[in-house]
C-alpha cells in the first residue's frame, strides 16, 4: 500500500505530473526510502523553541500573555524590530552548558532526534551569520548553532534546524495582511524589496547547511496562500539545501497545498497530499489525526503546555499520562511525535518539562521496542488502548487493564503463536486461546504500568 503511494509520489517528482500507469525508476524509490529510513524508524523527537523571545517569556511592559505561543510576543505586543533588538540583545546570556542539557535530556527521554529553532519569526539567528549582526555571535560571542549541533551529535542523536521563512526583523522582508503573514503593527511593505530578503534567507540557509557538518532535518515554517513555494524561490532553496546535505529530510511548510489548509486548521481525516518537490513529510500541529494520514509521512508537533517558547505564566502542563499515550497514539497511526520544550532565557529547561521527559524516558527504557521501528496498527483502535506493529509481531498497548484479566487482541483469523509482557525480562509466555472475536490473552492481575502496559503478540 505504502509502496504504491510512494511510487505515485515519485512519479510526480520525476515528471512534474502524475501520469497513470507510468512506471518510475525503482532507484528513485529506493533512494527516497533510504533517506527517510532513520526518520521513519525514530518515531520520537524533541522540538526546542528558544530565542530572544525566551527572555520576556510572555510579558512585555505591563502586558502579560498567559497562554498560547509567546515566541510570537514581538507580534502580539506590536514591537518594532529596532526596539525589540535593543531591549533583548543586552539581556541575552545563555549559560555555558545549556546545549548539553538539552541533548542529554532528549536522549534520556528516548527521543532519537532533536529539532531546534535556528531562527524563529523574530529573525534572530543562533548561528554565526556573516549576513547580519542580529545573531548569537554578535550578541554573546558564541556560535550557539554549533554548540547545539555538536552536543546533540555527541549524544548520538540526529539533529534538525527549524528555520523560519518569516522574518520580522529583516528591513526588506514583506509582512502584512496582503502577504498573508501576521505583521508587526505599524510596519508596512512600502519601500520594501522582498527579493532582497529572499536572497538573505537563502544565504543564511546556505551558511547553516554548509558550516556545521551533517544536518539531518530542515523544518521550514511557514507559508500561506499568498506567500508560499516560489514566493520564497522554494525549489531553488531546496536544491541548495540538498546540494550541501543530500541525505536531509524536510517538512513541507515551504508550500501550502491548495486543498489543504494550515496544519493547525486542516481536517486531517480528509487526507493530505505532499508535493515531493517541496518536502518529505507534513506536520499536523497540536493535533493527532484521528486515523493517521494515509500514504504520506507525517509528524505531529505538540507543546507540553500551551506555548512553544517559554512562558513563565503558563502552567497548563499536559500530564505524563497524556504525553505517553499521545506518543503511542501517533505511532499506532504511523506518524512521528515531535514533543516541544521551551527553555528559559538562559537555556535551562523548565523543571515541569524535565519531570515529564524523565518519566517518558523511564517508560521508553522498558517499552521503546514497541515504538522504534514500528508501524501503524493493522487492527484499528481497540477500546482498551492501541496497537503498533513490526513484521512477525504486534504490540498491544493497554491503557485500561481489563478487570476480568482477559484481553482480546487481533482477530480470530490471525495466526497468533505467543504473547508476553514487554516489561517482563524473562518473556514468560502468557496463556492464549482463540475466542470468537479475536485471541484471548490471560493477563496478570496487576498492570506493569498504569499508563500503558505493552503485550508483545507474535504471529506466523
Ligand atoms: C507555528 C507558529 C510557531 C511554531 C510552529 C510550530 O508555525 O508560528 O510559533 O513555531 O507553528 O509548529
Amino acid at each position: 500500500m505504502k509502496k504504491q503511494i510512494v511510487m505515485g509520489v515519485l512519479l510526480v517528482m520525476a515528471t512534474g505530473q502524475l501520469v497513470a500507469g507510468e512506471t518510475v525508476k525503482s532507484e528513485a524509490i529506493k533512494e527516497r526510502d533510504a533517506r527517510m529510513e532513520w526518520w521513519r524508524e525514530a518515531r520520537f523527537g524533541m522540538f526546542v523553541h528558544w530565542g530572544l523571545y525566551s527572555i520576556p517569556a510572555g510579558e512585555w511592559g505591563d502586558r502579560q500573555w498567559k497562554k498560547g505561543g509567546v515566541e510570537w510576543i514581538q507580534q502580539r505586543a506590536g514591537v518594532k524590530a529596532d526596539v525589540y533588538e535593543a531591549e533583548l540583545i543586552p539581556k541575552f546570556a545563555p549559560r555555558a552548558d545549556f546545549a548539553e542539557e538539552w541533548a542529554e535530556l532528549a536522549r534520556i527521554t528516548g527521543c532519537r532526534y532533536l529539532v531546534f529553532t535556528s531562527k524563529h519569526h523574530e529573525g534572530f539567528a543562533l548561528h554565526d551569520s556573516k549576513l547580519t549582526t542580529f545573531d548569537a555571535k554578535d550578541a554573546c560571542g558564541r556560535d550557539l548553532f554549533k554548540e547545539i549541533v555538536d552536543a546533540t551529535r555527541a549524544e548520538g542523536l540526529k539533529v534538525g534546524a527549524y528555520h523560519s521563512i518569516i522574518d520580522w526583523h529583516h528591513p526588506q522582508a514583506y509582512t502584512g495582511k496582503e502577504f498573508g503573514i501576521p505583521f508587526i503593527r505599524g510596519v508596512s511593505n512600502e519601500g520594501r524589496d522582498n527579493s532582497v530578503y529572499v536572497d538573505y534567507l537563502h544565504g543564511q540557509v546556505e551558511e547553516i547547511m554548509s558550516n556545521y557538518g551533517p544536518i539531518d532535518i530542515v523544518w521550514w515554517d511557514y507559508s500561506k496562500e499568498q506567500c508560499q513555494g516560489e514566493s520564497w524561490r522554494a525549489k531553488e532553496l531546496i536544491e541548495l539545501v540538498r546540494k550541501h546535505q543530500p541525505a536531509i529530510v524536510m517538512n513541507n511548510r515551504l508550500y501550502r497545498s491548495p486543498e489543504a489548509g494550515w496544519p493547525k486548521e486542516h481536517d486531517w481525516s480528509k487526507g493530505f497530499s505532499i508535493d515531493p518537490q517541496y518536502g518529505d513529510f507534513c506536520t499536523p500541529e497540536q493535533k493527532i489525526p484521528p486515523n493517521g494520514v494515509e500514504g504520506v509521512d507525517w509528524e505531529t508537533c505538540m507543546t507540553m503546555n500551551t506555548s512553544w517558547g517559554y512562558n513563565q505564566f503558563d502552567t497548563k502542563w499536559k500530564s505524563t499520562e497524556t504525553l505517553i499515550r499521545n506518543l503511542i497514539d501517533v505511532v499506532s497511526k504511523g506518524g512521528n511525535y515531535l514533543l516541544n520544550v521551551g527553555p528559559e532565557a538562559d537555556g535551562s529547561i523548565p523543571q515541569a518539562s524535565i519531570e515529564r521527559m524523565e518519566k517518558i524516558g523511564q517508560w521508553m527504557d522498558v517499552n521503546g521496542g514497541s515504538i522504534y521501528g514500528t508501524e501503524a496498527s493493522v487492527f484499528g483502535k481497540p477500546d482498551w488502548g492501541r496497537y503498533t506493529t513490526k513484521p512477525g509481531k504486534f504490540y498491544a498497548h493497554v491503557f485500561d487493564w481489563p478487570k476480568n484479566g482477559m484481553l482480546t487482541v487481533a482477530t480470530a483469523n490471525t495466526p497468533v503463536t505467543r504473547a508476553y509482557l514487554l516489561a517482563d525480562a524473562t518473556q514468560r509466555d502468557l496463556k492464549i486461546k482463540k475466542g470468537p472475536d479475536g485471541w484471548l490473552v490471560q493477563l496478570p492481575k496487576k498492570a506493569p504500568d498504569n499508563i500503558a502496559s505493552v503485550i508483545v503478540v507474535e504471529h506466523e
